[in-house]
């Protein structure tokens, strides 16, 4: 069986995506939209498929099943619910929406139109993050007690132009990227609370936080801290997790992912010896594979409302941590110029 698709928006992640679905067996690319019609033009040549003028042209095609969402984050929201609407089955990429209500209202269409509907939380799928699941749930480390993530890197420009820049477009990089982490983290261990969380915003520009930290505990009793930042010029990533029995360790998109057990059994593996398919093709296949197969999405609406939820819940704290920061910097100024004033120095 052939599922038709339809993606719209055609720019970093929409070409990669229509790349990765033009070899599934289960799919075929039906046609593309952009709202830029030049950069549609060019995607649908490349890709060897039809454009539409509008996305209404694509929803009224019946030929077009399901629909591949990779717009910014803002559009998720009313371009997702028109799509449910209209009966197509949805891969929406991440973050889900910029709202929990939003996240919540886009999974009751999905529910009331019997439509699948994915959300692209393919950080699971990159072979080191899920070997460190096969081999959690394979109990090397025992019960897991403490996890760290920390992703950092130097995307200053990345994150300063376009709609990245723009926190009502982009929900800032806490919600644009670190839904992944936030997600990651929940799949590893399942669900957690926000206990703080402080973040700081030195440079001018994005006019968001640019470096964040926070603290979770995890329904199991694990405690977790993650840290992510797009200052950080040395850069890196870093999963580390420490169990009853060993320790875990990973390093991100590449590098290894290795073990040390209690009774001195160490593993280590590389992405190539792990050798999952293409993450987006894997996630991609399991989409079309749900709506032909009736299989279950490797992630789905729910993970997409769960990390956005618990984003909004990190930025919160931080938010309320710079606020009483700046109180008590007033504070302590207004202070000191009292005491400047009457020449007590
Ligand atoms: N899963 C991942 O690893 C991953 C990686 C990168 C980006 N993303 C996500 O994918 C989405 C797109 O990111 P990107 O880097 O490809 O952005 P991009 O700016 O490169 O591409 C977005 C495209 O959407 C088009 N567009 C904007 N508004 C539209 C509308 N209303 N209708 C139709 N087209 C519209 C733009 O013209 C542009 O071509 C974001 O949500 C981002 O967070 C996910």
């Amino acid at each position: 069986m052939q599922i038709g698709v339809g993606l719209v928006g055609v720019g970093g992640i929409g070409r990669h995506l229509g790349w990765q679905l033009r070899p599934l067996s289960e799919a075929r690319l039906v046609g593309v939209y952009d709202a830029d019609s030049a950069l549609a033009q060019r995607a649908a040549t490349e890709l060897e498929t039809n454009v539409y003028p509008s996305l209404s042209a694509m929803l009224n095609d019946p030929a077009v099943e399901a629909v591949i969402l990779a717009t910014p984050p803002h559009t998720h929201y009313r371009l997702g619910l028109r799509i449910l609407q209209r009966g197509k089955h949805l891969f929406c990429e991440k973050p889900m929406a910029l709202t929990v209500e939003h996240c919540d209202a886009l999974i009751q269409a999905a529910q009331q139109a019997k439509r699948i509907l994915m959300v692209g939380h393919v950080l699971r799928l990159f072979p080191l993050f899920w070997q460190s699941k096969q081999w959690l749930q394979e109990g090397v480390v025992g019960e897991p007690v403490a996890v760290h993530v920390q992703r950092r890197g130097y995307d200053i420009r990345l994150f300063g132009e376009g709609w990245r820049a723009d926190p009502a477009k982009s929900g800032g990089f806490l919600v644009e990227m670190n839904v992944h982490e936030l997600d990651y983290l929940r799949w590893l261990l399942g669900d957690y609370e926000v206990v703080a969380a402080q973040g700081v915003q030195p440079l001018l520009k994005p006019r968001y936080v640019q470096h964040w930290q926070a603290l979770l505990r995890f329904h199991t009793g694990a405690i977790g801290v993650i840290e992510a930042s797009i200052m950080d010029t040395l850069g890196g990533y870093f999963v580390r997790i420490v169990g009853t029995e060993g320790t875990l360790e990973h390093t991100g998109f590449s590098g290894t992912i290795r073990y040390k057990r209690v009774d001195g059994e160490e593993k280590s593996l590389t992405p190539e010896e792990i050798g999952t398919p293409e993450p987006f093709m894997w996630e991609l296949r399991s989409f079309v594979r749900a709506i032909a197969y009736g299989e279950t999405p490797l992630y789905d609406g729910y993970d997409g409302r769960m990390a956005v939820a618990n984003a909004l819940a990190v930025q919160q704290l931080i938010e309320q941590n710079l606020v009483a920061q700046s109180r008590s910097r007033k504070r302590r100024s207004k202070a000191s110029t009292r005491l400047n004033s009457s020449g007590n120095l």
